[in-house]
């Protein structure tokens, strides 16, 4: 088991892409913080899940974009897990407006969720990792529009664009720590967050003529990768951003 005796956070750990990391890591050994916001039911059954194939989880629910409920996140994972290896940076938003008609609260709202919520975690993980003297594991689920643009999603883009030079930076402070930074970059993901795309049956056609596999990502392939990154085998890689997009970016040249 390839995160035998680790302790992760993923958070937005209920759903999607958190939610097949989370399994994955179970899977490998690790005991995972499954972290939510609002309705708990989901993380409990994914809790439930887990310990019946004998694996060890726990729900926390904190806010990422609030300092206060993320120091609580990762000093609740320490009190249950009795210490921490690896963070998940995988929660995140996108709201979609033609930028001349974005509201500012819709601005402020996904830079707070998909930035500022990395950067409190990762700094509070961080913080951990360091009292703890131990080696550790950044990994933020970013998306091919850290680097391409997207019309109508501004934030999100802005957000994944800075989540790319945070983690470049910060891989380069905290190295000295043995802890490494790095970014996993998907294409489209069948999850809940493309779920009105795939409603629109000629964008969503649209969208599978540009993926030259032809197919969206399964979350489990996404999460297999992050698993690697999060991993002993892995301690060499700090820095880097991971395409994981069937060759869509490829295909448009960027990239
Ligand atoms: N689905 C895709 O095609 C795709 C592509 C590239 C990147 N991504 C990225 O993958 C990550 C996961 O997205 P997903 O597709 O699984 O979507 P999802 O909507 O299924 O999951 C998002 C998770 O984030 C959580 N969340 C939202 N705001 C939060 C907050 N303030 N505090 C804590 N948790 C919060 C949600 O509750 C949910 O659990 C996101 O960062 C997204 O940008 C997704």
């Amino acid at each position: 088991m390839r995160l035998h005796d680790k302790v992760a956070i993923v958070t937005g750990g209920d759903s999607g892409i958190g939610k097949a990391i989370a399994t994955v890591m179970a899977q490998e050994g690790a005991r995972v913080a499954i972290d939510y916001v609002g309705d708990p039911a989901p993380a409990n059954a994914l809790v439930d899940e887990i310990e019946n194939f004998g694996g060890r989880a726990c729900a926390v629910q904190a806010d990422i974009s609030k300092p206060d409920d993320v120091s609580r996140l990762v000093s609740e994972t320490v009190k249950h897990f009795g210490k921490l290896d690896i963070l998940v940076n995988n929660a995140g938003v996108e709201e979609k407006y033609p930028f001349l008609e974005m509201p500012f609260e819709v601005y402020q709202k996904v830079i707070d969720i998909d930035l500022t919520g990395p950067w409190l975690c990762s700094q509070s993980a961080a913080k951990q990792m360091v009292r703890q003297k131990t080696p550790g594991r950044i990994i933020n689920i970013s998306s091919v529009h850290e680097e391409l643009t997207m019309p109508t999603n501004a934030p999100y883009c802005a957000a994944k664009g800075g989540l790319r030079m945070l983690m470049r930076t910060i891989a380069v402070e905290l190295a000295p720590h043995g802890i490494t930074v790095n970014n996993v970059c998907p294409g489209a993901v069948d999850t809940p967050m493309d779920e009105k795309l795939k409603q629109d049956k000629a964008q969503y056609e649209k969208l599978l003529k540009e993926i030259p596999l032809g197919r969206m990502a399964k979350p489990e392939e996404i999460a297999s990768l992050v698993c690697y990154l999060a991993s002993d085998e892995a301690a060499y890689i700090t820095g880097a951003s991971y395409v994981i997009d069937g060759g869509m970016t490829k295909k448009s040249g960027s990239l």
